[in-house]
């Protein structure tokens, strides 16, 4: 009886100390994206400085890596006031504040101005399943596209004229925005984080691709119908970047 008690406070003890692992097939993950721009006193820094700065962040990012997902993206030239994005994703949003915060205490982070930063949750379909035709083209579609070399991030919102409409003209409403969309599933990976009350924003759209005339002909073709008429924010900011792994934002960072 008492090894079973063992065994079983052990079990729990390890769940507690890994949030990683607690989260349920179903659990919502946390995403925040913080948007940096590297301050001009990075520049007056030696090359050993730099390198020895980079390190620490890197360093940093590594301990957090069975607790939280790190994407990163190159934005400088392409988004206002910018060098790179950061997409945090994890059990909680506080372990990615935990790890930006962290961040800021890093020889990097001490040259880094926070420029923008959001955060949402995932959740299951609300409309898709009412339109099972559509759903099923969604479920088979399949990523052709050379590997995705462009980021974009889009938070939106919606009026309150749209979260008064019925579950049903939402669904039909949702339905049309659908259709045009599934061709384009073949150069443009989507994600969506719902951010209604934790943000100035109700969702924020992060979108993968190699094409950027395509994924501008996707939002021409998501202006034109009547969903959009309901979207009071889009962008603000938009977010476009290029596809880099930690080490290559370093690298360009420690030139
Ligand atoms: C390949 C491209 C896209 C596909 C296949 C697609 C498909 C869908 C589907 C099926 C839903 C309903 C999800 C549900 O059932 O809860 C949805 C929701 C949504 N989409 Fe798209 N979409 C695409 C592109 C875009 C773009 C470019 C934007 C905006 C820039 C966008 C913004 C949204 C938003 C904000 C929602 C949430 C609406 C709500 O829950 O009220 N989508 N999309």
């Amino acid at each position: 009886m008492q090894i079973f008690t063992f065994v079983l406070m052990s079990v729990l003890v390890f769940f507690a100390g890994n949030p990683a692992r607690t989260i349920a097939a179903d659990a919502p993950v946390h995403g925040t994206f913080a948007l940096f721009e590297v301050e001009p006193t990075w520049t007056t820094l030696s090359s050993d400085e730099k390198t020895k700065g980079v390190q620490e962040a890197t360093a940093l990012v590594e301990s957090f890596k069975d607790r939280v997902t790190f994407d990163s993206y190159w934005t400088y030239g392409l988004t206002t006031d910018s060098h790179f994005l950061i997409r945090l994703q994890s059990s909680e949003a506080k372990i990615n504040q935990e790890l930006l915060t962290q961040l800021a205490g890093t020889g990097l982070g001490r040259h880094l101005d926070l420029e923008f930063t959001i955060s949402g949750i995932t959740k299951g379909l609300n409309y898709a399943p009412d339109f099972p035709d559509l759903l099923a083209q969604l479920k088979a579609a399949k990523y052709e596209g050379d590997p995705s070399t462009y980021v974009i991030m889009i938070p939106t919102r919606k009026s309150a004229e749209w979260w008064n409409l019925s579950k049903e003209e939402r669904v039909a409403l949702i339905r049309e925005h659908t259709v045009p969309t599934i061709a384009y599933l073949k150069t443009v990976k989507r994600k969506l984080f719902h951010a209604t009350g934790l943000a100035d924003a109700d969702f924020i759209t992060i979108f993968e691709t190699n094409n950027l005339e395509d994924f501008n002909n996707l939002v021409l073709a998501l202006r034109m119908v009547k969903e959009d008429k309901y979207n009071i924010r889009l962008g603000s900011p938009t977010v476009l970047g290029t596809l880099k792994s930690w080490n290559e934002v370093g690298a360009l960072l420690a030139k």
